[in-house]
């Protein structure tokens, strides 16, 4: 659609948009003078891949990890080990030149799309703007580029005139997506991009995020703590627990019936999702001291001695990823309920 140097859209030889093999991001926190830094593991261990015009919903509480993928993901940040390939390209360790293209391919929309517009910039310079950086268009034509995305998106052309502060929150939040694809990505990567609007609005944007999908052939990364939002929008789901991945796979399947029990905490928790009601007890705990085994042992409400000494990988069961020692259980019907511990132990 840009045109001019966005030629990585053109090189697809797969429908591959995005691959990430055991993504790992830790922080270094230092604790004083004296003492070495602790090693905060934001990310653990993460893979998934996602083909043009799909989806990947993201989904955990506040301080699971979430944009910190989001980040990688979309190039701000390096992982600490793993591997990222963009449209066929290693993202990881890549030449400048090359990693500038790449950075075209996948645009970032935040949550707050207030704070991510330019309170003193038009509309049409927040449009205009990576266009005259990142390609040769003359004025005129970067205008006319801009005014076209403004209808696409659902707003007035003559909108390009007015500043951020002058639109609702569901009309900023449509600005963003309009900059965001102003060169054309491959992929999107949307953290939390509905949660700060009004439930009826959110339903505009998701309907519009899905339009521009199928007109586009868009990929997704979409970043959520809200299963009734990831519901509407997704192909395939990753829940999220502590930095790792505890199920991963197709929506019907894990919305039918999730294996974790974290994810059926999550959708227990989520109105109009489940008649089942599980109260997670207890905090999440930090990612600088997790539990060792599961790490989801310390809030199960099914938590055996196993969970405690050995941590479930993620294995493949009634085609999605699981990564609980009692999952088969699940699978049967049959509630894993352990008398001979205490319910839903807190660290
Ligand atoms: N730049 C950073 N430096 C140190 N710790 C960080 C940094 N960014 C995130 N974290 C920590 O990493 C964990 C995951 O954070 P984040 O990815 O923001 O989670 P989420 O988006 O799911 O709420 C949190 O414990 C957070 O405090
Ligand atoms: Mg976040």
């Amino acid at each position: 659609m840009t045109g001019a140097s966005t030629d990585v859209s053109a090189d697809a030889s797969t429908d591959v948009v995005v691959e990430a093999r055991n993504l790992q991001r830790t922080y270094d926190i230092r604790r004083g003078m004296f003492r070495a830094p602790a090693h905060l593991r934001a990310v653990g261990d993460i893979s998934f891949r996602i083909e043009r015009g799909r989806t990947l919903a993201v989904v955990g509480e506040s301080g699971c990890g979430k944009s910190t993928l989001a980040r990688m993901v979309a190039l701000i940040e390096k992982p600490t080990a793993g591997q990222l390939t963009l449209v066929n390209a290693d993202a990881v360790d890549t030449p400048q030149d090359r990693k500038r293209e790449l950075r075209q391919a996948v645009q970032l929309v935040f949550q707050n799309p207030y704070g991510s517009l330019n309170p003193r910039k038009k509309i049409s310079a927040v449009l205009e703007d990576p266009l005259a950086i990142n390609t040769t268009l003359g004025k005129a034509e970067r205008a006319a580029r801009a005014r076209d995305m403004l209808a696409r998106v659902g707003l007035r052309p003559e909108y390009a005139n007015r500043y951020p502060h002058m639109f609702s929150g569901g009309q900023r939040q449509r600005i963003a997506i309009a900059r965001a694809l102003m060169l054309s990505p491959r992929l999107l990567v949307a953290d939390e991009p509905v949660s700060a609007l009004d439930v009826s609005i959110q339903a505009q944007v998701l309907n519009l995020l899905a339009d521009l999908q199928a007109e586009l052939g868009l990929a997704y990364l979409f970043i959520s703590h809200d299963l009734g939002v990831v519901r509407h929008i997704a192909h395939d789901v990753l829940v999220m627990y502590l930095g790792h991945a505890v199920e991963q796979g197709p929506k019907a399947r894990i919305f039918a019936r999730p294996l974790h029990p974290y994810t059926q905490a999550l959708l227990a928790s989520t109105p109009g999702l489940s008649s089942q009601r599980i109260v997670l007890k207890g905090e999440l705990p930090s990612p600088l001291n997790p539990p060792t085994g599961c790490v989801f042992n310390t809030r199960c409400p099914h938590v055996a001695p196993r969970c405690r000494e050995e941590r479930p990988l993620l294995r493949m069961l009634d085609e999605r990823q699981v990564a609980c020692h009692f999952a088969e259980q699940f699978l049967e019907g049959a509630p894993v309920v352990r008398a001979d511990v205490p319910m839903a132990a807190t660290a």
